[in-house]
């Protein structure tokens, strides 16, 4: 069984997911769309460059959209991330908003019938207009939304708790932005709730919660953008949806109950969101994920 994927956008968020997706094999034939053809075409030739050196062959094609007919999944990653300079995701949203209607007609002429997978902030509403626009079936549109927020989480309790962020259990959840929270109730480390053993460590939780929330803001003020973490949180949701491994993760899917697409927990596998989770909130909580929905929605509609 080959897998072919597309990836739409080749700047830094872009080239790093293919170059993932190429040096981890989970890719056999690769299609990498970009306006900047000479740029695109240079990664193309630098990749086949590579494959003398590598145990995976990846197959490259570029800018070609009917070559999405039979992709099993297209990732997109295009933006211009320095419209973020203020730390606001949405400020993206009208650039974006003027070009994802022809990608996503582009997208929805090929034929393409498989999982779209968006990166391309602000992802919550970007999501939610490539599954309005493409008339894919919310399920298969899905976007990379707090997982990678919650590997931010994983990666500052780890440290804190001196174990490996693998071993943090737990999620951010809602807008993949400045109206996303920690889910402090659903944070286990060393097998006990993190409230338990924070206390022992003299760790104040809040104390936290902006360094994990503005973690993206933190990268981009040094490499004026972040392309590392969010890479490795899409190759492993290419991964368990090429595997079909159901495996839970909080990502961008379409939540009834709040009327949009934000981030909780969900079930995904080769069909894409394949099972809903339920998740047992404090009323805190539950207040701070809708209200999440409500800015998606509100900052959405401006
Ligand atoms: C991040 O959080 C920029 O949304 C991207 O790294």
């Amino acid at each position: 069984m080959s897998n072919k994927i597309g990836v739409i956008g080749d700047g830094h968020v872009g080239s790093t997911v293919a170059q993932q997706l190429i040096l981890t094999g989970l890719v056999d034939d690769l299609v990498m769309i970009d306006v900047n053809e000479a740029k695109v075409r240079a990664d193309q030739l630098d990749f086949q460059d590579a494959m003398a050196n590598l145990k995976h062959h990846t197959t490259i094609t570029i800018n070609d959209y009917s070559a999405l007919k039979d992709a099993d999944i297209v990732i997109s990653a295009f933006g211009n991330i320095e419209l973020e300079a203020g730390g606001e995701r949405f400020a993206e949203l009208n650039y974006n908003r003027e070009r994802i209607g022809d990608i996503a007609e582009s997208i929805k002429k090929s034929g393409f019938n498989g999982i779209l997978v968006a990166i391309t902030n602000p992802v919550d509403a970007i999501t939610n207009m490539y599954q309005e626009l493409t008339g894919l079936p919310r399920k298969h549109v899905i976007g990379t939304g707090t997982l990678l927020d919650t590997a931010r989480m994983k990666r500052a309790v780890g440290e804190r708790m001196n174990v490996d962020p693998r071993s943090v259990e737990g999620f951010n959840l809602g807008e993949h932005g400045n109206s996303q929270f920690t889910a402090w109730s659903t944070v286990k480390v060393l097998e006990k709730p993190i409230t338990e053993v924070a206390e022992a460590k003299h760790l104040k939780l809040e104390d936290l919660n902006d360094e994990i929330k503005f973690g993206g803001q933190t990268v981009y003020k040094g490499k004026q953008y972040t392309n590392y973490g969010i890479s490795a949180a899409v190759t492993r949701l290419v991964e368990t949806i090429e595997s079909d491994a159901h495996t839970e993760m909080p990502v961008s899917n379409y939540q009834e109950k709040y009327g949009t697409y934000l981030s909780y927990p969900a079930i995904v596998g080769r069909d894409g969101i394949v099972q809903t989770v339920e998740l047992t909130l404090t009323d805190e909580e539950e207040k701070k994920l809708k209200a999440s929905a409500e800015t998606i929605k509100e900052k959405a509609n401006k």
